[in-house]
């Protein structure tokens, strides 16, 4: 049975206590922890760069899942793995050179993420299948956290699990936004295996129930 991971996003953290939140997260079961750069362009919010991401890599060895909402991404693909990214994933709505964009993060050491905003189809990835290790649907517009759940990524992801499938390909599809114990099982149920929650973690009091809620709410999902 597949297992589903949990990655909460620090963009609902505490930022003026950044280590602190990022261990909670640790000691509370996190799977790997979602890192959201935003530039203020791409998307209409600013987030952390680089040098954010490289101090946070001292505090811990959990999997960093960095997540580029930025124009021109390849940029600034280096600076993300010497920061100490293990995951890279940059948004098919940014980057024209895409195929090139997701070697450059493997050469890096880390896995190559392509994400989609809620208005691209799945379509648009069936020639970026064989270049990536894992997939990004957004089922929220990129820039905020505590959006609600947009209803129509469930057929997209379905839709992206069985091109996987008719590839005889494995590659995880996560699933960003508006993810809370209610949405979870039917995205699970669609395709999804890691799911990134930053509002149903961080605004939860006691952070390892939270964590605890979307793996039961899932579990279930899982053996439908
Ligand atoms: C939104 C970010 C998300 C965000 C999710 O642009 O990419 O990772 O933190 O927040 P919630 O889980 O609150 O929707
Ligand atoms: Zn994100």
């Amino acid at each position: 049975m597949k297992r589903v991971q949990i990655a909460p996003s620090i963009l609902s953290a505490d930022f003026s206590r950044l280590g602190e939140e990022l261990k909670s997260v640790v000691d509370a079961g996190a799977d790997l922890v979602h890192l959201d750069v935003m530039d203020g362009h791409f998307v209409p919010n600013i987030t952390i760069g680089p040098a954010v991401i490289k101090a946070l890599r001292k505090t811990s060895d959990i999997t960093f899942d960095c997540h580029l909402m930025i124009s021109e991404p390849q940029r600034y693909i280096d600076a993300f793995i010497d920061a100490g990214a293990n995951m890279i994933s940059v948004h098919i709505e940014t980057e024209p050179h895409l195929q090139r964009a997701l070697s450059q993060i493997r050469a890096g050491g880390a896995k190559a993420g392509v994400a989609v905003n809620p208005a691209t189809s799945a379509d648009a990835l069936t020639d970026l299948y064989e270049f990536c290790d894992f997939i990004l649907v957004m089922s929220v517009n990129p820039g905020f956290g505590g959006q609600k759940f947009i209803e129509p990524a469930l057929k997209k992801i379905s839709r992206i699990a069985a091109a996987i499938r008719e590839r005889n390909l494995v590659i995880p599809i996560e699933v960003d936004g508006g993810i809370d114990p209610v949405t979870a099982p039917a995205v699970v149920r669609a395709g999804a295996e890691i799911l990134v929650a930053g509002s149903a973690v961080f605004n939860h009091k006691d952070r390892a129930e939270a964590i605890r809620n979307l793996r039961n709410a899932t579990s279930s999902a899982l053996l439908v």
